[in-house]
């Protein structure tokens, strides 16, 4: 779905009822009918009006992860709840220089946010802007990936994961699509160039992505273009994150593979055994490589080679206030577990941090760890604004870039820079292993004017 004369209007319906996945019948919720979503496309300056229906047996409604936009009204309002059968309209226009790039739509009602993803719940929103209007880029090749996994039987009904302890490292599926599909082929033009827009869909796999005798360049993180292409053997994206990279097709024909490589996000100690909080098995989920998809050569006319520059980033070098943010975790064993920040969890009538709008605040975000020999990394997430890394575990990011997500894994820390620009208004940060969402790991932030 592409604007018309300056807009994009659709309808988009929240579903229950089968829909095809790879290769089969499935028992989900969808976004008209089509798991992942419809892929939207809009361009800075644009209005966007989406004719939301809820048509599920339970409440939703609608977040755009990433739009520098409105987080009141009908805009990007997380605090909207649209229950079962009503209508909602959402609208916002996006600013005439809001950053191209790869951004997306998901649900975010408190407690059923991982479920309503599990369950299909989710689509990309792409910005098309200065960095589309590159030569080389415009002329590339260009393919989406959204990156989910799904757990279901052998009727195709969705798997629930135990309360303990997969909720508690965040729910896997062994199904890994791409797309819905397993091992999908995209084309490649020799000599030319193929972009990859990548999203991680998931509630809370990450993915460690190489390719097959290729190294990727990226040109975009979450929060929109870097400066120039940056060669990258291994891209890890954690739940939420979008990265675009560009291949070039100057190996031999043939096929290659994307791969998906182990990577440990959590360690669950021996502390957990006995007591009536006894565990499960381990995830199956990353601990051996897996193909995702494949390239395939194709014949192509001419050669393009990588842009030289692509979208200058201005690193923020000051910050008006400095504020710590621990992340933790406890465990009762009768009532679950509960995650917090700075001890606390989510209440969305509590506002835990007020900022001013024209500022820019530094924040230190610290995996601050937990109880019972357990760890996990989080992947910290801020609405409304990007901000850029100024440290990870006390080392310099390699390139300044926007983000609206930073990975803090198990022990570290992570220090960022936000600029609050307009829109003032209520919204949320959070982690974005989706069930640490649910389970209290989201907090209130009030921008005033
Ligand atoms: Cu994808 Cu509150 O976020
Ligand atoms: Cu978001
Ligand atoms: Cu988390």
């Amino acid at each position: 779905m592409t604007s018309q004369g300056g807009v994009l209007d659709l309808p988009l319906t929240a579903q229950a009822g089968p829909v095809s996945l790879a290769g089969r019948s499935a028992a989900l919720y969808s976004y008209n009918g089509l798991v992942p979503g419809p892929r939207l496309e809009i361009r800075p300056g644009e209005q966007v009006r989406i004719r939301f229906a809820n048509r599920l047996p339970e409440v939703t409604n609608l977040h755009f992860h990433g739009l520098h936009v409105s987080p009141s009204g009908n805009a990007d309002n997380v605090f909207l709840e649209i229950p079962p059968g009503e209508n909602q309209t959402y609208e916002f226009s996006l600013p005439r220089d809001h950053r191209s790039g790869t951004y997306w739509y998901h649900p975010h009602v408190h407690h059923l946010v991982a479920r309503q993803l599990w369950a299909g719940l989710a689509g990309l929103l792409i910005v098309r802007g200065e960095l589309d209007d590159i030569p080389e880029i415009r002329d590339a090749d260009e393919e989406f990936l959204v990156l989910k996994d799904f757990g279901l039987d052998a009727n195709g009904d969705l798997l629930m994961p135990d309360p303990t302890p997969q909720i508690m490292q965040g729910r896997e599926g062994g199904l890994v699509l791409v797309n819905g599909e397993v091992n999908p082929t995209f084309r490649i033009p020799k000599d030319g160039l193929l972009r990859l827009r990548f999203l991680n869909a998931s509630v809370a796999r990450y993915y460690l992505l190489q390719l097959e005798d290729h190294p990727m360049y990226l040109i975009v993180t979450d929060g929109g273009p870097i400066a120039e292409p940056f060669e990258l053997r291994e891209l890890l994206l954690a739940p939420g994150e979008r990265a675009e990279v560009l291949v070039r097709g100057e190996r031999s024909p043939g096929q290659y593979r994307l791969m998906n490589l182990p990577y440990r996000r959590f360690n669950m100690g021996m502390g957990m055994m006995g007591g009536g909080c006894m565990m499960g098995g381990m995830p199956v989920s990353s601990d051996q490589p897996a193909v995702l998809a494949t390239l395939q050569y194709k014949e192509s006319r001419r050669s393009l080679p990588l842009p030289a520059r692509l979208v200058p980033v201005t690193p923020l070098s000051e910050a008006t206030g400095e504020r710590q943010l621990v992340l933790g975790h406890g465990m009762m064993c009768m009532e679950g577990m509960e995650f917090t920040i700075n001890g606390m969890t989510f209440d969305p009538e509590r506002t835990d941090i007020v900022v001013k709008v024209g500022t820019v605040e530094e924040w230190e975000i610290v995996n601050g760890g937990g109880m019972m020999m357990m760890d996990f990394d989080h992947p910290f997430h801020l609405h409304t604004n990007a901000f850029q890394v100024v440290s990870e575990n006390d080392q310099s990011p390699r390139f300044p870039a926007w983000r609206d997500i930073v990975n803090v894994p198990m022990g570290g820390s992570a220090r960022i820079r936000i600029p609050f620009q307009d829109f003032p208004g209520r919204t949320v940060y959070h982690c974005h292993i989706l069930d640490h969402e649910d389970l209290g790991m989201m907090a209130v932030i009030e921008m005033r004017a």
